[in-house]
């Protein structure tokens, strides 16, 4: 970091300046009041609408953060790229998308509809994320008990933030699965439709896909996990190789595609970078090759994206453009 600091090799040189940029788009969004926050388990009601943080880290390690960025949030549909991309990894694309489509359901995340061939449209949406748990579950050391597999997988997640420790909100886990008649209801449409595993065991991969969305992080540690994908899989704070450059490459494939529910398309139209975001307010945004950007604030559009994630994401691209095409 340092030897390149002394070439002025970043790959945003001028960060300090960059980053006065990104804190004017900050305050700017920070006016917006539009949106409703999450309220169908009490824990994400309590969430204050204020709450409102970015934080950024450049493929090279470069950070920068404003506002509530240190305080604990569930990942909620943000893991669902991060289960997706250790699956490709253990399981190969070949195998997973056996199970999994790659097209978008045009339809709302949790809407009860397979594709033609009686799959989940995408791992992106609430089906094909549980049907990804349960090859995680079923297929990937078949022999860990279920709290292995729990500690295994939220390692991963670790990792891919580099190297720190995460949290798990058990209450939020308590609540996700005594709210979840829509999710079982997919559930036992997907077990119907025999779209599972040999073998998998129901009610396990369902508190699976309920623990993975209440792992708890904050705006800080997202951001990394942006980075990594935005640096083919290698943490750019640890320099671990996590995931594969094919299995990331995948990943941001169907984030750029089917990552903000029902918006997906007029945001890869608009915005042009893989985004996914999450029920809790989040959004993990990749730019890739050269950063990672976690946005959290709660409120949530009609369609369930964060107001001033979806606000600042328009703004940047006003001013920089990142966006791929
Ligand atoms: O499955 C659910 O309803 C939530 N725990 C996850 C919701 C979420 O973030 C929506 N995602 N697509």
């Amino acid at each position: 970091l340092i030897s390149r600091a002394f070439r002025r090799q970043f790959i945003i040189p001028e960060f300090q300046e960059f980053c006065k940029n990104i804190e004017e788009i900050y305050w700017k969004c920070k006016d917006n009041t539009d949106g409703k926050v999450a309220s169908y388990i009490p824990q994400l009601k309590r969430m204050s609408p204020n709450y409102w943080g970015i934080s950024i880290c450049t493929i090279d390690g470069q950070r920068f953060s404003v506002g509530d960025v240190a305080i604990p949030f569930t990942i909620q549909s943000c893991s669902k790229p991060l289960t997706y991309g250790i699956a490709l990894d253990l399981l190969g694309a070949d195998v997973v998308h056996q199970y999994v489509g790659q097209e978008p359901s045009g339809r709302n995340f949790n809407e009860l509809i397979l594709d033609h061939n009686k799959k989940p449209h995408n791992p992106m949406i609430n089906a094909g994320a549980i049907l990804i748990c349960s090859l995680l579950k079923t297929l990937v050391g078949p022999e860990m008990t279920s709290a292995e597999k729990f500690d295994f997988t939220m390692n991963y997640f670790e990792r891919l933030a580099g190297n720190e420790d995460m949290g798990f909100n058990n209450a939020v886990f308590l609540s996700e699965r005594e709210c979840a008649d829509r999710n079982y209801a997919l559930g036992f449409y997907m077990r119907e439709n025999k779209c599972f595993p040999e073998n998998s065991k129901f009610k396990e991969c369902m508190d699976f896909y309920f623990q993975c969305c209440s792992l708890e992080v904050t705006c800080d540690q997202l951001s990394v996990i942006g980075a990594t994908l935005a640096n083919g899989g290698i943490c750019p704070l640890t320099e671990e190789k996590v995931l594969k450059p094919e299995s990331v490459r995948d990943v941001l494939s169907l984030m750029h595609s089917c990552g903000m529910y029902d918006y997906s398309g007029q945001f890869a139209f608009k915005v042009g970078v893989p985004t996914k975001s999450g029920v809790s307010g989040a959004l993990l945004v990749v730019i890739p090759n050269v950063m990672g950007i976690c946005l959290w604030s709660p409120p949530l559009d009609a369609l369930g994206n964060s107001c001033r994630g979806v606000q600042f994401c328009e703004e940047l691209i006003k001013k920089f453009n990142f966006h791929r095409y």
